[in-house]
């Protein structure tokens, strides 16, 4: 049976015993409304480590907009229920106050990556993430963490604050899940009303297009615009970014080099917000 635990004190104690005992410890951190991507971590992180806990904490300070962080689903049931499926340890789940007791005043602020694409349109949001990932780190002591690359830009800014800090975790990238249709699994996709969930496909089906034509030796400003026109045609109100980078120091690129790149780009569709990302050439 899969263990809740809520208080950092309590969570401390669990993880010293495995480790006498010399247990690898994994995390994987979310902010639960658990679906196969998250699902996809877990088993991860079983198959990478002896005991695993996946944390659920909707943190408030990553979030930019208090309608967004109101509106989040939350359903700790039924994320109990899948992670015991999943033959996971612990589900913390600490609430607010226990993560920011009165008095808290810190903040872990990651310059460079966290910059560019969510950096501009979410501001705050990183030094949200940063602080709560350095925090969760903390309170498990777990020697492997595992990221989703759906959040290509967040696994980034992870990355390089466990080499800053020299927090002794080893990050763990895991690959997209999606939908059969495309769409990249997020939480936040069953707030798309029926006709937006139609539409929301095409956002990756776009950038699959723009991959292929870019590593075909296409202008990178002539396929990025294509795919613009098209993911707007489609429904989507606006693109706040589609940007080939650098996929690791995220740095614009205007044509491929002989380093990784990625694609990656967000956009409106109604009133949610949607992300992704794939390598090119895929
Ligand atoms: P959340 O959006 O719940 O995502 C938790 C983890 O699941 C992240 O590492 C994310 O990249 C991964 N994930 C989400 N959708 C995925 C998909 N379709 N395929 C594979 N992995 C996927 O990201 C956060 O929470 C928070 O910012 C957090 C890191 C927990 C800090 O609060």
């Amino acid at each position: 049976m899969t263990q809740i635990i809520r208080t950092a004190a309590e969570l401390r104690d669990k993880v010293a015993g495995w480790k006498r005992a010399g247990a690898l410890v994994g995390v994987v951190p979310t902010m639960g409304a658990l679906h196969d991507g998250h699902l996809s971590l877990a088993r991860a992180a079983r198959a990478q480590s002896d005991r695993v806990i996946v944390t659920v904490f909707v943190n408030p300070m990553q979030f930019n907009n208090p309608d967004d962080l109101a509106k989040y689903p939350r359903d700790e049931e039924r994320d109990l229920a899948l992670l015991d499926a999943e033959g996971v340890d612990v589900m913390f789940a600490p609430g607010p106050d226990e993560v920011y007791p009165e008095g808290f005043a810190s903040k872990v602020s990651v310059a460079g990556v966290s910059e560019p694409m969510e950096g501009q349109f979410r501001p705050g949001h990183f030094d949200g993430v940063a602080t709560v990932v350095t925090k969760l780190f903390g309170m498990t002591q777990a020697g492997r963490a595992f990221f989703g690359e759906k959040d290509w830009q967040q696994l980034q800014v992870v990355r390089r604050l466990a080499r800053d800090l020299n927090i002794p975790v080893k990050i763990i990238g895991c690959p997209t899940i999606r939908e059969a249709d495309g769409l990249a699994m997020s939480s936040r996709n069953v707030r798309l009303t029926p006709d937006e969930r139609r539409i929301a496909p095409v956002l990756y089906a776009q950038m699959v297009q723009a991959a292929r034509t870019i590593a075909d030796g296409a202008p990178v400003a002539d396929a990025l615009g294509q795919a613009r026109r098209e993911i707007l045609k489609a429904g989507f109100s606006s693109i706040d970014y589609l940007d080939l980078r650098d996929a690791e120091t995220l740095q614009p690129l205007d044509a491929l080099t002989d380093r990784p790149a990625r694609l990656l780009a967000a956009a409106m569709l109604g009133d949610v917000r949607l992300i992704d990302n794939i390598a090119v050439p895929l």
